[in-house]
């Protein structure tokens, strides 16, 4: 292979804040401080400079970059500073990066001079929302003024009439009465001389609308506003403006609003339906204020109708060709006064009518009355739905126009790509991609649209690598984390949706896991050691309540467990009843989790914890083997996800049983047909399992499986997101009749992160991708793949793309970070630094080699019926031979095989496999021995 680097300029950009997206508001008087280099070439930094507010600097060490210690004194309560950094080689100074500002939020209850604020004449939750409002004389000449602001409830504030920030269902969702987050906002621009008027709209939002199947005012009763303005004046002059006694509140027309179940909006009431009432002051404990780190929930984009469609029965509805979570934006031309317009949504169609089945008891009606002026905007803020199709009704002949989807979710910044020769390949991606936005939705979902929408532990536990190669989600899921914490049980027993909602249910394997794979994937990718100090007490605590509930035998069995989720072969109504035996997969959870617990302790300088915890990772792992592993490697209920996690989680004490399970999970994917066999927990590890064993080729097979059960099946039906079963849409097109049917779950996406890691081959190697693993898997299916990720070093990438025998690998390794590339076909890794690399070579499929570098295990010459099932051209025509001869289908015939696995294929023919498993009369019997023997004698 040949290589060649090319050198260039160099500067520190993207001066940042912890994991804060405007370093307005940071929680921390001492926040930590993160860039990168931009530039070709491979850069030595002697060391860096950072200025604060052009006066002050100081010198940080050359080799680190991302979340270095603040370096000055304290910030204050709200004191900002102008911090800008460059860096030092041997031939001199960088240019200094752009100035990045950072502020202090309000750190300390204290700090808070305002009280919260409730209507005193408020109605439950399905009376119209409330207004309340303040004013107050501006003075001068205003330099800076922030609005440090909250609610129980939802909010949307105005400063004299203008919108302060386009953040949606602020302050998001949070375990209220432990963490609730406030937002900072600069709002200088919207002070005027004289005379202001601040004002909120309070919606139920998660703290006062329904929740789950059965719960409402779950948090609360009263929904209440808390605001504090400090205003500074250009002579030095501070003001503050709070919440308190002097407000008031009125009746808004918005009549009533619910996450679940929709908005209805009065358009004839513009503004508050006084008259203005008295407020009363809430208590509020203000020690669980924190400043929001996680980027707020936004408008991300807007989708126009795809087509619009009649009914049968003669509706109107509108396809916006993208399942999405949102709302619907249009307006209304010549409308009646009081006329009422509605929305109802729901992401399939049954029939060609809209299917509302699968929201169960979600209303996700949106209603307005008319105003009747010629032209008015209907769209909703307090609610949203999970949609791809609307049905509007009540128009009666009024007109209808700019109709357009409006996507919001928590404002993540995009961080990873993957793009392939494969269409329907990329096609699932997007699926993740939309998936993941929609979920990521103030707290990370199972699905957008029914009435759940809850943070279930174990769907995220299951996706975060996915995740955090697609968005920068370290602070999202950092806050997450903490609520995770503060929701912990006494012993440390973690529920199974966070925001807990659910006291009352036991923690379960998988689920509670989300406890310490959550951080150890955030540490990994974007290397903060802090988040994993924070988790310590969280993530200790879970394994600690999993041993207590395993005992001295280290095996935790017999509870209730929720297992391999969502397996294809569980019955729609009872998804729990996986191949994966429950107290399996339990064992190995806990065996995972104490030993990222006693990683965790080792980084973190706990020596005796680290000690204590790998005695017990080993204790667990040797309880799994000698309970649940046979000496030859079978592992106990035999289904795909229990190799695949004892594979892919180190559970398997000798290089004998490790191959014979890698054997075996090949085996039974070849006897699926190349179907997925997986739920939840298997299916994040099946591929990584079958690649790492060396059975490349029969991960692809199953990767570009259409048939159903599969992940490109949902693709050939149409999908535009992941759906919550592997068959959300039977093949015959209609809806799958369980009563859990989302076609927006995210976990089987998880699939995405092998995609990125292994297809294309990039992979963080050390916390951070401060060095990165780069192990390209081609395979006949594609003919390029290629990958890009913002690290928090810079953007890395991986191109690869073989033809014409031959196969081409491009590299871009951000400043100070090394790269280790093994290509396919070799063994070896070469070590390469920043700058741009390419590597040449001949096609290693040409020479029958998989991505690992070493041949895969061959299964020509085909000696038995293992083989057949492991050749995807040896079996594509022997199947579609058999249907000639006998009529018989390729669903059956796998049925029929399964029980035949170490048959000689010669002697097949003989063998009971006509259709109904009926021995085949002679000729047919002769046609497909013929078949074998030229499929035996044609190989290689
Ligand atoms: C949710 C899942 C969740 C599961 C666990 C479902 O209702 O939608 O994604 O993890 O319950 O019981």
């Amino acid at each position: 292979m040949t290589k060649l680097s090319l050198p260039n300029g160099v500067v520190p950009v993207k001066v940042r804040f912890e994991h804060h997206t405007s370093g307005l508001g940071v929680g921390t008087r001492a926040p930590r401080i993160s860039w990168h280099l931009e530039g070709e070439g491979n850069f030595g930094p002697t060391g860096y400079e950072v200025e604060r507010n052009g006066a002050e600097t100081c010198s940080v060490e050359p080799y680190e970059q991302v979340l270095v210690p603040w370096p000055f004194s304290p910030l204050g309560p709200g004191e900002g500073a102008v911090v800008r950094v460059r860096a030092g080689s041997a031939e001199g100074w960088t240019a200094w990066s752009e100035p990045s500002l950072v502020e202090a939020g309000l750190i300390s209850p204290g700090d808070w001079k305002a009280l919260f604020v409730s209507p005193r004449r408020s109605g439950g939750t399905g009376a119209p929302a409330p207004y309340v409002r303040g004013s107050f004389e501006v003075t001068g000449e205003v330099r800076r003024a922030r609005l440090y602001t909250t609610a129980l409830g939802a909010h949307v504030a105005y400063l004299n009439g203008h919108r302060v920030s386009a953040d949606v269902l602020a302050p998001g969702w949070t375990s209220y009465a432990k963490r609730l987050a406030y937002q900072t906002y600069d709002v200088t621009g919207l002070l005027v001389q004289g005379p202001n008027l601040l004002q909120a709209l309070l919606g139920n939002g998660w703290y006062r609308g329904k929740l789950t199947w059965d719960k409402r005012h779950y948090y609360g009763d009263r929904l209440a506003y808390l605001a504090q303005l400090e205003v500074t004046y250009a002579d030095g002059r501070a003001q503050r403006v709070c919440t308190d006694t002097s407000w008031q509140a009125a009746e808004s027309g918005v009549l009533f609003d619910d996450i679940y179940d929709g908005q209805t909006t009065d358009l004839r009431i513009d503004g508050p339906a006084g008259p203005w009432g008295p407020v009363d002051v809430v208590e509020c404990d203000m020690a669980t204020l924190f400043a929001a780190e996680a980027p707020a929930v936004r408008a991300l984009m807007a989708l126009p109708v795809r087509e619009e469609l009649v009914s049968p029965s003669g509706k109107k509805i509108v396809d916006f060709g993208q399942n999405l979570v949102g709302w619907v934006r249009l307006e209304i031309r010549g409308g009646r006064e009081g006329q009422e317009v509605s929305l109802r949504h729901a992401e399939v169609l049954e029939g060609g009518e809209l299917c509302t089945r699968p929201l169960r008891k979600a209303e996700a009606t949106d209603r307005y009355l008319l105003k009747g002026a010629p032209a008015e905007v209907l769209e909703p803020i307090f609610t949203f739905h999970g949609f791809r199709y609307a049905e509007i009704t009540g128009l009666d002949g009024a007109g209808v126009d700019n109709v357009e989807a409006v996507v919001i979710g928590s404002s993540l910044e995009r961080t990873g790509w993957f793009e392939s020769s494969s269409a329907e390949l990329d096609r699932l991606h997007e699926n993740v991609v939309w998936g993941m936005r929609g979920n990521f939705l103030s707290v990370p979902t199972d699905c957008p649209q029914r009435d759940e929408r809850l943070g279930w532990t174990g769907d995220i536990q299951v996706f975060s690598p996915a995740a955090a190669s697609l968005f920068d989600c370290s602070s999202f899921l950092g806050s997450w984390l903490a609520d995770l914490a503060a929701d912990q049980r006494p012993g440390g027993e973690v529920p199974l949706v966070v925001p807990d909602l659910m006291p009352f249910r036991p923690g379960v394997a998988a689920w509670g896991d989300a406890a310490c794979v959550v951080p150890w994937v955030l540490y990994q990718h974007f290397g903060d050691l802090g988040v994993l100090e924070r988790q310590w007490a969280s993530m200790r605590g879970w394994v600690d309540w999993v041993a207590s509930q395993a005992g001295e035998s280290r095996l935790w069995s017999g509870r209730l467990q929720v297992g391999d989720w969502l397996d294809p072969t569980a019955p729609p109504e009872a998804p729990h009843l996986a191949k994966a035996d429950p107290d399996v997969v339990a064992t190995a959870c806990f065996a995972r989790c104490a030993g990222i617990v006693a990683e965790v302790a080792n980084l973190l300088g706990r020596s005796d914890e680290a000690e204590r915890y790998e005695a017990l990772a080993s204790q667990v792992r040797r309880a799994f083997a000698d309970a649940y592993v046979t000496p030859s490697g079978l592992v106990m209920s035999d289904a795909q996800t229990v190799y695949a996690i004892a594979l892919a989680w180190d559970l398997l004490p000798t290089e004998r049983q490790r191959a014979a399970a890698g054997r075996r999970l090949a085996e039974l994917v070849r006897l699926a047909g190349h179907r997925i066999g997986t739920g939840f927990v298997g299916t994040p590890w099946v591929l990584d399992a079958l690649s790492d064993a060396g059975y490349c080729t029969d991960a692809y097979w199953l990767l570009f499986q259409r048939s159903c059960p599969s992940w490109l099946y949902a693709v050939t039906m149409g999908a535009t997101t992941i759906w919550e079963r592997w068959d959300s849409l039977l093949p015959d097109g209609s809806v799958n009749p369980g009563q859990m049917t989302s076609f927006n779950h995210y976990a089987f996406g998880a699939v995405a992160a092998y995609l990125h890691q292994r297809i294309a081959g990039l992979a963080p190697r050390e916390p951070g991708y401060r060095s990165i693993s780069v192990r390209p898997l081609p395979g006949r299916e594609l003919t390029y793949a290629r990958t890009r990720q913002l690290t928090p070093y810079g953007t890395a990438e991986v191109a690869w793309s073989r033809g014409e025998g031959s196969f081409l690998l491009e590299v871009t390794v951000p400043q100070l970070v090394e790269a280790h590339v093994q290509l396919p076909g070799s063994t070896t890794v070469e070590v390469v630094g920043a700058g741009k690399h390419r590597f040449e070579g001949p096609d290693p499929l040409d020479r029958g080699l998989s991505g690992l570098g070493v041949a895969e295990p061959a299964t020509r010459p085909l000696a038995d019926v293992l083989d057949l099932l492991g050749d995807e051209e040896a079996w594509a025509e022997f199947s579609r031979a058999y249907q000639e001869l006998t009529g018989g289908g390729e669903e059956s015939l796998l049925g029929i095989l399964r029980r035949l696995a170490r048959t000689p294929l010669s002697w097949l023919p003989e063998m009971p496999v006509g259709p109904g498993g009926k021995q085949l009369p002679p000729e047919e019997r002769a046609g497909l021995a013929k078949v074998v023997s030229s499929l035996q004698q044609h190989m290689p």
